[in-house]
């Protein structure tokens, strides 16, 4: 199946089976979130966004778990929830925390669960993006750009070495990044 701009903007995709999920990882603001949901809907899949699915648990948002719970709180439920989706049906995109990935141990746990996506976006993008931002708590003090630079230093090889495909955000249109995140799918075929 090719999802052509044209066929998603009428809704004429025919669905995928769902016997396979996709996982999206990248930084903050990436667009994990935004890029899932139209992908669940191109392909018929369930949208999971894992910080939606803590702050549902947990009952606060991301940032008052920070500071209530502390952020090494946080990072066990996110892989207490990958380690559940394990036996979920299949069938869903799975969006991630800038974060989840950085774990060795959920790395290894996204693999099982399907294709890893990297949604891999320049850090300038990144800064006019999260600036202003209040939801982060990783983000909330000092210098945005210096923070966002070497947080990605660390994390670039990381979510590079966790995926099976890297797609170059800056460069694509939503059709063009749900049609790369299908293609990836398809070994499994
Ligand atoms: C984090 C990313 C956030 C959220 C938390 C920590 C990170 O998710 O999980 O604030 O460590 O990069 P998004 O990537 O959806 O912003």
């Amino acid at each position: 199946m090719r999802i052509s701009a044209k066929a998603m903007k009428k809704g004429m995709v025919r669905k995928m089976q769902k016997d396979r999920n996709f996982i999206l990882i990248g930084y903050m603001g990436s667009g994990k979130s935004t890029i899932g949901k139209k992908a669940a809907k191109a392909f018929g899949y369930r949208f999971v966004d894992t910080d939606v699915c803590i702050e549902e648990q947990e009952g606060c948002t991301i940032s008052e778990l920070f500071a209530k719970k502390g952020e090494a709180y946080f990072r066990n439920c996110e892989t207490e929830l990958i380690k559940r989706l394990l036996s979920e049906p299949k069938g869903m995109v799975i969006a991630t925390g800038g974060g989840l990935p950085v774990r060795p141990e959920n790395a290894a746990v996204l693999k099982q669960l399907g294709t890893v996506v990297y949604l891999k976006t320049e850090p300038e993008t990144l800064v006019r993006r999260l600036s202003g931002d209040t939801k982060r708590p990783l983000l909330s003090d000092g210098d945005l750009r210096g923070k966002i630079k070497s947080m990605l230093e660390t994390r670039g090889p990381i979510y590079e070495a966790a995926a099976d495909l890297c797609i170059a955000t800056d460069s694509m249109s939503f059709y063009e990044m749900i049609g790369a995140i299908e293609k990836a799918g398809e070994p499994f075929l």
